[in-house]
C-alpha cells in the first residue's frame, strides 16, 4: 500500500517534471527564436540604411570629406610665375592658404596653416616640398602628407579651377581620422 502511494506520488513528480521540461524547451525555443528575429531585424535595418547612404559611405570610407564653397578668385595666373607661390585665405577670410605654381608648371593649393602647431607653411621651390619652420615639418608638394617632423595629418587640399588666365578656389578636400 506504501509502495503504491509512493509509486503514485512518483509518477505525479515524473509527470510534473515532464511539463517543466516542456515549459523549458519552449522557453528555449523562443528566445532563440526571440534573438534570430532580433538579428535578422537588426541586419536588415543596418542594410537598408546602408543602402540609403551609399554615396556618404563610399566617402567615409575613403576617409575624405568634401566642403562645398562658392567659386571664388584666387589671383590671375600672370601672377604667380613658374616656381613660385602667394598666400591666400579661403574658405574664410580665417583660413591661411597658399597657392603654388611648381616648377614644372602643375597649379596646387593648400590651406597652409601646420596641423602640428598652426605656424605657415611655406613653398620651398629648390627641393619642391612644403616646410613648416616652427618645427622642421615637411610635407609631400602633391599630397600634402606629412613627410618629417612633428606634424601627423595632412594639410588640406583646396581644388582649384584655371579659367581664362584666372585661379579659382572651387572646394576642399579634408581627410579624417
Ligand atoms: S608648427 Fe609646424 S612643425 Fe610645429
Amino acid at each position: 500500500m506504501t509502495d503504491k502511494k509512493k509509486l503514485g506520488r512518483n509518477q505525479k513528480d515524473s509527470q510534473d517534471d515532464m511539463v517543466n521540461l516542456v515549459d523549458n524547451i519552449d522557453r528555449d525555443d523562443d528566445l532563440k527564436f526571440n534573438r534570430r528575429a532580433f538579428l535578422k531585424t537588426a541586419v536588415g535595418a543596418s542594410v537598408a540604411l546602408g543602402l540609403a547612404t551609399v554615396p556618404f559611405s563610399v566617402r567615409a570610407m575613403l576617409g575624405f570629406a568634401e566642403d562645398d564653397f562658392e567659386r571664388t578668385e584666387i589671383t590671375k595666373m600672370v601672377n604667380v610665375p613658374k616656381g613660385s607661390s602667394i598666400t591666400f585665405n579661403y574658405p574664410t577670410d580665417k583660413d591661411p592658404a597658399i597657392l603654388i605654381h611648381t616648377k614644372a608648371g602643375e597649379w596646387l593649393a593648400y590651406n597652409s596653416a601646420c596641423p602640428h602647431l598652426m605656424c605657415p607653411v611655406f613653398y620651398e621651390p629648390e627641393k619642391e616640398e612644403l616646410v613648416c619652420p616652427c618645427h622642421k615639418g615637411y610635407f609631400d608638394l602633391h599630397s600634402g602628407q606629412p613627410m618629417a617632423g612633428p606634424p601627423q595629418r595632412e594639410l588640406p587640399l583646396i581644388e582649384i579651377e584655371l579659367d581664362n588666365g584666372v585661379v579659382y578656389a572651387v572646394g576642399r578636400k579634408i581627410r579624417h581620422g
